[in-house]
């Protein structure tokens, strides 16, 4: 793995913009280019954050992600949640303009599949179209969809409540760090900020910190 210049971390190969701000090769960026393989992943976290989501991970056993792209957090919950494991993948990659291609959402897929460990069922549709149907209990809710407040407030409101005592929802881009990217306004700050900063939410707690990211954890 090659994400940005920290250690190998990952056998899946993967870049990170948001670690060094390096650009990117402009030729190559089209997500066509990776699902060919031509190019890494491109993942839109830090190396320090895909390592605290690799750690939230370990041994979970039903996992869900809202908002995938190109498949890097996806990659880094695979990487070590439990062998015999779920991991429901939610996305509608919505935004191809060649539909029945769909690169993006090919270049996950593929990407995704370099991983065998846990059972990966891919969702292609919208967050808030699943919650009305969905039943199983969750040890690991990550929540990246989205990112306006409205829809974070939405996912949180939707999928927290079947998180399970013990388990854990990670917010992206939810915290504010020295050189980062994130702002006051941003819908993942303003979500956490009212949730566990500017009050207590009662029975949940932030357990780690990491970039941009925030994990919370449903009291047991
Ligand atoms: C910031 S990217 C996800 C990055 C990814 N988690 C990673 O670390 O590489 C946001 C993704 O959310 C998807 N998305 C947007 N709205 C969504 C929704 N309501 N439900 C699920 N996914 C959504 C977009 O299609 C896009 O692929």
């Amino acid at each position: 793995m090659a994400m940005g210049t920290g250690p190998r971390i990952s056998f899946v190969e993967i870049q990170s913009s948001k670690d060094d701000g390096r650009r990117r090769d402009a030729k190559l960026n089209h997500s066509f280019f990776g699902w060919l393989g031509l190019r890494p992943i491109f993942a839109q976290h830090t190396s320090t954050e895909h390592e605290a989501i690799r750690n939230a991970a370990a041994m979970r056993r039903t996992l869900v992600e809202i908002g995938v792209a190109e498949g890097a957090s996806a990659i880094a919950l695979r990487e070590t949640m439990a062998p015999d494991g779920r991991l429901f993948l939610i996305d509608p990659y919505h935004l191809s303009r060649v539909r029945f291609l769909n690169t993006l959402r090919r270049t996950a897929q593929r990407a995704v599949r370099q991983c065998k460990r846990g059972n990966v069922v891919w969702i292609e549709r919208f967050s808030h179209e699943v919650a009305p149907s969905w039943k199983d209990a969750i040890d690991l809710l990550l929540i990246d969809g989205a990112h306006h407040e409205q829809a974070v407030w939405r996912d949180w409101n939707d999928w927290s409540k079947f998180v399970r005592p013990g388990g854990v929802v990670i917010f992206h881009d939810a915290r504010l760090f020295e050189g980062g990217w994130t702002n006051p306004e941003d819908g993942p700050v303003r979500v956490v900020d009212a949730l566990f900063r500017n009050s207590r939410l009662p029975g949940w707690h932030i357990i780690q910190e990491a970039d941009s990211v925030v994990v919370v954890e449903r009291q047991a």
